[in-house]
């Protein structure tokens, strides 16, 4: 039996190359946001997002400005806890509707888990069809899109529920063999267990103790800091987020990745399968997925901690730790074709610290497709950098999360959307979206997956095409004004996902067959599509998955002269 389906389960530097990185002051995020301790309110600021739709580069503005002003059309049409759900449907509104709207919405509450007559979650997969394996739990990444649908839906009590349950399973004792895993550490997933004699229900949860290869999840907790801003934001109810038990959860978490060491960089190392990935893909060291949640859940965390007498060391702490994950990130992973162009004539083996090459990587090891991937305009976050190791391949959720968290500067945001137009064949086809790409294949598929047999080319993790992402890519469209992309992905899948049942993936180079091995019912298959379209509809949803950048705060990079897009 392949149980390792869900791998967590049971499965002074010479910068002459790089760009000019002005300091930022993160201590200027902690202050508290405006909504907290509020009535139920908008869920983000119209203005800023207009502005920055307004401010992008010049070849956009023409559509931005378009946009800007069906922003402020909608600011008309927004009633605070509208529901768009089936049993209230979304059609009352003059906007698009569409008849896999309705079937979502009844597959996401058929999907609904619930614990002691309360609903805490929602199943992963739900189909009958095939083996369950884990896919009968409730994931804590897979909850999140159905999470955002709810709090779209003006429905926040499964969300509540949700965090209070996790919050529990957190203060676990966690052990592998005889080994405990460290307070902080998040379940991947849990499961409601019926004790039919007693009439009882327990939750039994998985750390990684069941998961193939043994990997905790890294993204979980970020994830569940993340969720916790975004029901704050989107409820106005900051006594959640102020309870003293959530208060720990968020330092628990946060203090398992700001703990000293041997690191010499700001990134947090990895093992193989510890996030969306889980399994073995070449992931392991620093992945951009983990690093652009990480930096996401620190400034979510910023602004969710108190900073009394237990909190204000966290502070701190998380302050000085963005500041140096910024620079490091927006430095060194940051790729277009005048970065190309430097690492292609690269000098090797310079010591001391004024090399330019850091990281020793050798020209040799760039891989050959990435000179035709490479638009003349754009940009992206690369997939991971250690010694000597540079991974090119494009993340897409990465990518979402750099953009959402303004991890990436708006000039890098808008070169990631034009990457994306430019490469819609590769990285959206004709199923949104690619997971990676491009694929691994040959000699070194079976050196970095092991022979994966369920990893094989252009298939689930390695090149697969993943309908989740499409609320990723969406906010990211909305947050850079350019809805119309995100528009075109949602119109490619829409009547597919229907049909097919809700895959959890595709696979081919264009995304074109129903994965070998999908689950149909996929959850966050059908949440990512609601919430993808909702955001649509009311741009303003936008606020409880995005951060802006601080309007105080300068520019946070300057192009060096030599730096085009
Ligand atoms: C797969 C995915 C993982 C997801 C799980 C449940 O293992 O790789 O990201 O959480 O299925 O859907």
């Amino acid at each position: 039996m392949d149980v390792s389906d869900n791998g967590n389960i049971t499965n002074g530097d010479s910068v002459s190359t790089a760009p000019v990185i002005e300091e930022i002051d993160f201590s200027k995020f902690t202050d508290k946001p405006r909504t907290l301790n509020t009535e139920r309110q908008r869920s983000y600021d119209e203005r800023s997002l207009s502005e920055l739709s307004i401010g992008l580069s010049p070849h956009h503005t023409s559509r931005n400005i378009e946009y800007s002003r069906n922003l402020d059309q909608l600011d008309c049409t927004f009633s605070p806890g509208r529901r768009s759900g089936f049993n209230t449907p979304w059609s009352q509104n003059s906007y698009e509707t569409h008849p896999t709207l309705a079937e979502a919405w009844e597959a996401l509450r058929r999907s609904l888990v619930y614990f002691r007559g309360q609903p805490v979650g929602t199943i992963a997969a739900l189909d009958n069809s095939d083996e369950k394996l884990n896919y009968d739990q409730v994931f804590v990444r897979d909850f999140v899109p159905s999470a955002l649908a709810f709090l779209m839906n003006g429905e926040p009590e499964i969300v509540k529920n949700f965090i209070l349950k996790t919050l529990r399973l957190q203060s676990w004792e966690k052990k592998i063999d005889r080994f405990q895993l460290g307070e902080g550490v998040m379940p991947a997933s849990f499961k409601v267990l019926h004790d039919p004699v007693r009439n009882y229900e327990t939750l039994i949860a998985d750390f990684g103790e069941s998961a193939i290869g043994r990997v905790a999840p890294i993204d979980s907790g970020f994830w569940w800091i993340i969720l916790l801003r975004a029901y704050t934001k989107s409820t106005g109810d900051s006594s959640l987020a102020e309870m003293p038990e959530c208060q720990k959860g968020m330092r628990l978490i946060l203090s398992l990745c700001l703990s000293e060491g041997f690191d010499t960089f700001p990134t947090l190392l990895c093992a193989d399968g510890c996030c969306m990935i889980d399994r073995r893909m070449g992931v392991y060291g620093y992945p951009i997925e983990i690093q652009a949640l990480f930096f996401m859940a620190l400034r979510c965390a910023l602004v969710l901690l108190k900073h009394d007498d237990d909190g204000k060391e966290v502070v701190e702490r998380i302050s000085k730790r963005l500041h140096a994950l910024s620079y490091h990130m927006r430095s060194y992973y940051w790729l277009d074709l005048k970065q190309l162009n430097d690492i292609y004539r690269y000098k090797t083996e310079e010591y001391s610290h004024t090399a330019v090459n850091k990281f020793n990587v050798i020209p040799d090891s760039l891989p050959e497709w990435i000179f035709d991937f490479m638009p003349t305009r754009g940009g992206y976050f690369i997939g991971n950098i250690s010694p000597a190791r540079m991974d090119f391949r494009w993340f897409c959720l990465g990518n979402c999360i750099a953009i959402l968290s303004s991890m990436a500067t708006p000039e890098q945001s808008t070169a990631i959307m034009d990457l994306i137009e430019s490469r819609w064949e590769e990285l959206v086809g004709e199923m949104p979206l690619k997971v990676v790409y491009p694929a691994i294949e040959s000699h070194e598929w079976r050196i970095v997956t092991g022979c994966d047999p369920k990893n094989t080319r252009w298939s689930y993790h390695n090149g697969g095409s993943w309908p989740v992402l499409l609320w990723l890519l969406t906010a990211a469209c909305i947050k850079t004004g350019r809805p119309q992309i995100a528009r075109r992905a949602i119109e490619l899948a829409e009547t597919r996902l229907l049909k097919d049942n809700w895959p959890e993936y595709y696979d081919g180079k264009l995304g074109r067959f129903i994965g070998k091995q999908s689950r149909k019912f996929q959850t966050w298959s059908i949440a990512g599509y609601l919430v993808a379209k909702m955001m649509l509809e009311d741009p303003s949803h936008l606020g409880m998955v995005s951060l802006e950048e601080d309007k105080q705060m300068k520019p946070l990079m300057k192009r060096s002269n030599s730096w085009t897009f």
